[in-house]
């Protein structure tokens, strides 16, 4: 049984870091530990055969609610790991083919799983460069165009961002890149799921998944490939994924990557307009009680469950400190080590607004009741706080 949240519990807002897992998902899962625990590359027995036909059926699932072919997609640990094996092991092939390092562009507001790869290409002898984009956090086709160098092999733009939730132009830098024959790839992790999202429409080569976004177990992700695209695997052994990512299969938790993609996909529409409401009430709740809010990012070219606001005049760790027994939120991405955000000061927060600054996600779960409630929480907060720095 999972721990029903108690009474007292402060209110979450902080689904883009991760989601429970649905009911529905745990339940399609849980014969996979227990009765069938078998491994789907043993292929002389029963047992394997089952976990093998389980993953099979999970991929074509999977593959259904993204409007690709299921030998495309390759399962991993994560968004994480399938950033890794689309950045490192697609630049890494193309080098070797013609011989030399090229050039890499992506943008300054990229998740650190992204971005590091991309930095470790630059130690290996890749040039890469880093767009800004404007401050609403949108990129322009233009700025890519204008980047663009003949000896570019690789572009990497995320969907929807992870902190700020605006959704990048992927439909005009995919017809770009394709003009080009430039491979384009893109950190799907928080689009799928949460709006309408088909790589193949949208032009993107190379799309890096996570199921712990969508209501899916954590340590399962994809990467979604075309089959002729040439990748370098970043490990060997035993052949598993085409090769591409060897290692026994985690059944469960790809069966509960399928079961979680088609759940999110299952009344899309609505679920985003209801969250849009209650995120467009939230802004303007928090808006008419603190007149001087920053909201950051493109408010309409938006993910419907994210704001991110930065709250001028208060120290970001008291506020952090003083908020988190009301509200449970963060001031950046989960992953970014304690770091002030690179995304907000990419777009010119500087680093005490960063600091002062909140990611408000909702969730599946989230109700008018909880919007109001935070609302009242931030307020009094921030009242209280500048209150008492005077
Ligand atoms: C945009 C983005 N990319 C990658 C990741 C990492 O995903 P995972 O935890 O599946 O490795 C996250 C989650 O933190 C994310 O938001």
């Amino acid at each position: 049984m999972l721990p029903s949240p108690a009474k007292t519990d402060p209110i979450c807002l902080d689904y883009q870091a991760t989601t429970p897992c649905a009911a529905e998902v745990i339940e399609a899962m849980a014969p996979w530990w227990r009765e069938q625990w078998g491994n789907p590359s043993s292929r002389q027995h029963r047992l394997g055969l089952l976990a093998a036909a389980a993953v099979s059926e999970a991929r074509e699932r999977l593959g259904r609610c993204l409007g690709v072919t299921p030998e495309r997609i390759v399962f991993t640990s994560g968004a994480t790991e399938a950033n890794n094996l689309a950045l490192l092991g697609h630049a890494r092939a193309l080098a070797r083919r013609r011989s030399r390092p090229g050039h890499l562009i992506s943008v300054a507001t990229e998740h650190h799983a992204v971005l590091d790869p991309l930095r470790q290409l630059e130690r290996e002898g890749f040039q890469l460069t880093l767009l800004t984009p404007a401050e609403d956090g949108l990129l322009q086709p233009a700025q890519v165009e204008a980047a663009l160098r003949d000896d570019t092999q690789l572009v990497s733009v995320m969907a929807a961002n992870n902190e700020i939730g605006v959704l990048q132009p992927m439909a005009s830098l995919g017809r770009l890149c394709r003009e080009r024959g430039i491979t384009l790839h893109s950190d799907g992790a928080q689009a799928f799921g949460a709006m309408p999202f088909e790589p193949d429409a949208l032009n993107i080569d190379l799309t890096s998944l996570s199921a712990h976004k969508i209501y899916g177990p954590k340590g399962v992700g994809a990467l979604v490939r075309p089959l002729a695209l040439p990748i370098e695997p970043l490990q060997w052994g035993g052949g598993q994924e085409g090769g591409l990512r060897p290692g026994t299969l985690p059944v469960p938790l790809i069966v509960g990557f399928a079961t979680a993609a088609e759940l999110a996909l299952r009344d899309q529409d609505r679920r985003m307009q209801r969250l849009q409401q209650w995120r467009d009430r939230l802004w303007m709740g928090l808006r008419t009680a603190l007149p001087d809010l920053l909201c950051n990012g493109n408010l309409e070219q938006r993910l419907a469950h994210n704001l991110n606001i930065t709250i001028p005049g208060v120290s970001g760790s008291r506020l952090h400190q003083h908020l988190r027994r009301h509200v449970v939120c963060s001031s950046g991405s989960a992953c970014s080590r304690g770091e002030p955000s690179h995304v907000l000061m990419a777009l010119g927060r500087s680093r005490q607004e960063a600091e002062a600054s909140l990611r408000l996600s909702l969730g599946w779960a989230t109700t008018e009741h909880d919007i109001d409630a935070a609302i009242a929480a931030i307020a009094e907060t921030v009242t209280r706080l500048r209150a008492s720095a005077l």
